[in-house]
């Protein structure tokens, strides 16, 4: 027997899954990583990868960890699978897919400071202190001795309308309010409580709405409708930016996702008079759903499938610490800005390893496209969606919104044919809207 076929030489590394109510980006997942059926050489051993779900269950601190990389949907709200990634991580070298102290420690708030001192176009933004107080002991003394009265009609008027309110550490729009006056203004201040908010100048009109998607180095740009039913914010539409405006948003996403240590980060730009502002981009666990993503659903797998399996492939180190000093020393340097976000995008780059990464996709994943291709022509595939369909949309609306997904499935794979044998170029199809795809 030849080391290459004899199987104690192979080596599994195993990606776990850590799910709350996702039910079909984990189906395809799976079922691609299995259709790909890697042998991947490691000096004399061979590497082979399993996916297994994690569970939820007691765990000793010394307890050992089976996974070689997790990836995470839990994190941001579901503490126990949350300290036990911690715990893996520290323990016992777990690579995991977001990093969990970045995501609980770094708000919106945060992500708005540091990228106004990257030099980004961050519409202006307020905070003002809560309505209701914080229950403590020492509040009263503290607000008594140090809160100064203020107006917030003058905070208004600084500020200028529309405005946005919504919570310094949001998510998911909940608390989030556009406002056109003071009194309106008065009014939400009344309604916030005891929640910190802040005040954001509107990006108002702007003519292009964009989410960038990063996984690891990999950056995909939809245009977003956010007026839209939730079936049909991501758009299908291709050609909506240029070449210098592509490459820019792909700088401005590289940056966050790395100053953050975010492998799985979207971030929210609004264009208007020819500039992108950066309105959202704390949101290091995005929208992974095909009744959100559809058309764009095999993409993100795809994306997904490559940065995990690089990760467990080549056990590279899991960026734990944040380091933002070589960010800031670019910031501090006398560049027009486009000069000083591609250096920080390049320090994004180095650290995502962009050129290991792609040395890995040629030599190994070269099947990828077709496997992909291929699995979402499948009755199994259309399965998943329909389980997902299933599970948020009323009995009577099942069949149509099934039919409307799997249209725009079929669509993808008709512009990903044509970009494979070469007739088309990335992103380069003409839109239409596919056969079966229900109007909005
Ligand atoms: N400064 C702004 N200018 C224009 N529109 C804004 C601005 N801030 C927020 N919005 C609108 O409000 C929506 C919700 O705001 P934001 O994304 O900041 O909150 P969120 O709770 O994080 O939402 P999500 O979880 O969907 O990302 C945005 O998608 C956008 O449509
Ligand atoms: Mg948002």
């Amino acid at each position: 027997m030849t080391p290459m076929s004899d199987p104690s030489s192979d080596v599994t590394r195993t990606i776990g899954l850590s799910l709350g109510a996702d039910l079909c980006w984990p189906a395809c997942y799976e079922q691609i990583v299995d259709r790909l059926n890697l042998r991947v050489p490691l000096g004399d051993q061979t590497l082979r990868f399993a996916v297994e779900r994690v569970t939820v269950e007691p765990f000793q601190l010394t307890q050992p960890c089976r996974y070689d990389v997790v990836l995470d949907r839990l994190t941001h709200w579901f503490h126990t699978s949350r300290e036990w990634i911690k715990k893996a991580v520290i323990m016992d070298g777990l690579y995991v897919l977001n990093n969990p102290w970045s995501l609980q420690s770094m708000e919106k708030h945060t992500s708005y400071c540091a990228m106004m001192k990257l030099g980004m176009p961050v519409p202006d933004t307020w905070l003002i202190p809560p309505k209701q107080p914080t229950e403590h002991a020492d509040v009263g003394t503290t607000l008594q001795r140090y809160a100064k009265l203020f107006d917030l009609g003058e905070v208004g008027n600084a500020l200028g309308y529309p405005m946005f309110m919504k919570p310094y550490d949001g998510g998911a729009w909940v608390g989030v309010s556009k406002i056109d006056d003071e009194a309106a203004l008065r009014a939400a201040y009344e309604d916030s409580g005891s929640r910190l908010m802040h005040l954001q100048k509107a990006v108002d009109p702007f003519d292009l709405f964009v989410r960038c998607i990063g996984v690891g180095p990999q950056i995909y740009i939809v245009r977003y409708d956010p007026s839209a039913p939730l079936h049909d914010r991501y758009k299908v539409d291709f050609h909506f930016v240029d070449g210098p405006e592509w490459s820019m948003l792909t700088d401005t996403t590289m940056t966050i996702n790395a100053f953050f240590n975010w492998e799985f980060n979207s971030a929210e730009m609004l264009r208007r008079q020819g500039t992108f502002h950066p309105i959202d981009f704390a949101n290091a666990c995005p929208d992974f759903q095909v009744t959100s993503l559809h058309y764009h659903f095999p993409e993100m797998v795809k994306n997904m499938v490559r940065w995990s399996l690089f990760c467990a492939a080549t056990k590279r180190t899991m960026p734990i610490n944040l380091d933002w000093e070589p960010f800031f020393a670019i910031a501090r340097k006398d560049l027009p800005f486009r000069e000083r976000l591609a250096a920080y995008a390049a320090v994004g780059r180095e650290r995502m390893e962009v050129d290991r990464f792609t040395e890995f996709c040629h030599e190994h994943l070269s099947h990828l496209n077709e496997v992909v291709w291929e699995f979402f022509g499948t009755p199994q595939a259309k399965g998943y969606v329909l389980a997902k369909v299933e599970s948020l949309f009323p009995a009577h609306e099942v069949e149509r919104f099934t039919e409307h997904f799997w249209g725009l499935i079929q669509f993808w794979r008709k512009t990903e044919s044509e970009r494979m044998s070469g007739t088309a170029t990335p992103g380069g199809s003409d839109a239409q809207t596919p056969p079966g795809a229900v109007e909005s």
